[in-house]
């Protein structure tokens, strides 16, 4: 059957999945931390850690329970081994290590963000080569993949994340922690009015910059408090996210000319903004590009991704040893050097 039990705790998210064969979800169980980090405004390192342990035994059990499974039905133990925070990995990853270790079944250390690539897997069989925009709260990459877990760094942020320009503004307008999802819903109700600045950088390059844009941002809205005035918080979301999505789909665009991919895909939490979602869309249509991303539930943080990008790995034998670690800074490139 091949099913894979995978572990993720690189943030705030505790989660586990049950996979078969990288494609079928059996369970997919996902505790948030959100409540218990929100009234500090975001992350707490050691808080995450403490919740992964209290919560990560008790979601394994229900998970193998949702699956019908017991432990004989378990192939391989799937864990992200980073980058995230390491206090939070490490419990993960002790996890796996001592599952697989009683069992006598392999671990696969697999990178975070592979998993965000990969949860674009659990939807059905991908074409390649394809360009991904990954796009969370710690990165902003464009990869371009020939190839299974073969990853290309086309271009990357030199600054802030998507995520974190979205949580940070977020926090400008006081709608609380995470942002993005916040920012999402009330710039449905406001209007893209405000012109704030896309950072486009020198011609040809695939970077991202989204500082500038969140200073506007603080500018803007300071400005309008000196004057006694109200900031009209809708129509600030609304302008910020435009501009975002802007640049991400611009290039996006640029390198589906470049590259001519089969596919092109959106991975990570930022993707499951509505407005991305949709410009991604008009754009594979316009460029005659296969289009595939995952499901919003499965763009943010969630162990079936882990698993879906361990298939790979567990299909070609590719085991981790025992004495692997969490490694909070993780690259992409390391993903297949690590076996
Ligand atoms: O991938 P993810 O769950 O965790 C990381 O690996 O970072 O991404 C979390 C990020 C947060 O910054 C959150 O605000 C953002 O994704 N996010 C969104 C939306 N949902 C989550 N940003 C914009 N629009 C959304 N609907
Ligand atoms: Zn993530």
């Amino acid at each position: 059957m091949a099913n894979i039990l995978a572990i993720e705790t690189s943030c705030d998210e505790t989660a586990v999945a049950i996979v078969a064969r990288g494609r079928e979800i059996l369970s997919n169980q996902v505790a948030s931390q959100i409540e218990t980090h929100a009234r500090f405004g975001g992350v707490v390192p050691e808080i995450a850690s403490r919740q992964h342990l209290l919560a990560l035994n008790p979601l394994i059990r229900t998970a193998l329970a949702e699956a019908g499974l017991d432990w004989d039905g378990i192939d391989a133990v799937a864990v992200t081994q980073g980058p995230g925070l390491v206090g939070a990995l490490l419990i993960g990853v002790s996890a796996a290590k001592a599952i697989a270790w009683a069992l006598g079944k392999p671990v696969l250390a697999v990178n975070h963000m592979a998993g965000h690539i990969y949860a674009n897997m659990l939807a059905g069989p991908v074409r390649f080569p394809l360009v991904c925009l990954v796009v969370s709260g710690g990165h902003t990459e464009l990869i371009y993949m020939e190839r299974d877990l073969d990853f290309r760094l086309l271009g990357q942020t030199r600054d802030d994340a998507a995520g974190e320009a979205f949580d940070k503004v977020a926090r400008i307008l006081d709608l609380g922690y995470p942002g993005g999802p916040a920012v999402d819903r009330l710039a449905r109700q406001g209007s893209d009015v405000l012109d704030f600045p896309r950072a486009l950088l020198e011609e040809g390059s695939l970077d991202f910059s989204f500082s500038g844009l969140k200073t506007a941002v603080l500018n803007y809205c300071h400005n309008v408090r000196q004057r006694g005035q109200e900031v009209n918080k809708a129509d600030v979301a609304a302008s910020f996210q435009a501009a975002v999505v802007d640049v991400l789909v611009q290039k996006t665009a640029q390198a589906v000319r470049q590259l001519r991919p089969a596919t092109l895909l959106a991975a990570g939490g930022v993707a499951a903004n509505s407005r991305l979602r949709a410009a991604l869309a008009e754009l594979a249509r316009q460029e005659n590009v296969a289009l595939g991303i995952p499901p919003p539930e499965l763009c943010t943080d969630n162990a079936a991704m882990i698993a879906a990008a361990a298939w790979p790995l567990f299909a070609s034998n590719r085991h981790s040893p025992l004495s692997f670690t969490a490694v909070p800074d993780l690259d992409l490139a390391a993903v297949v050097e690590n076996c």
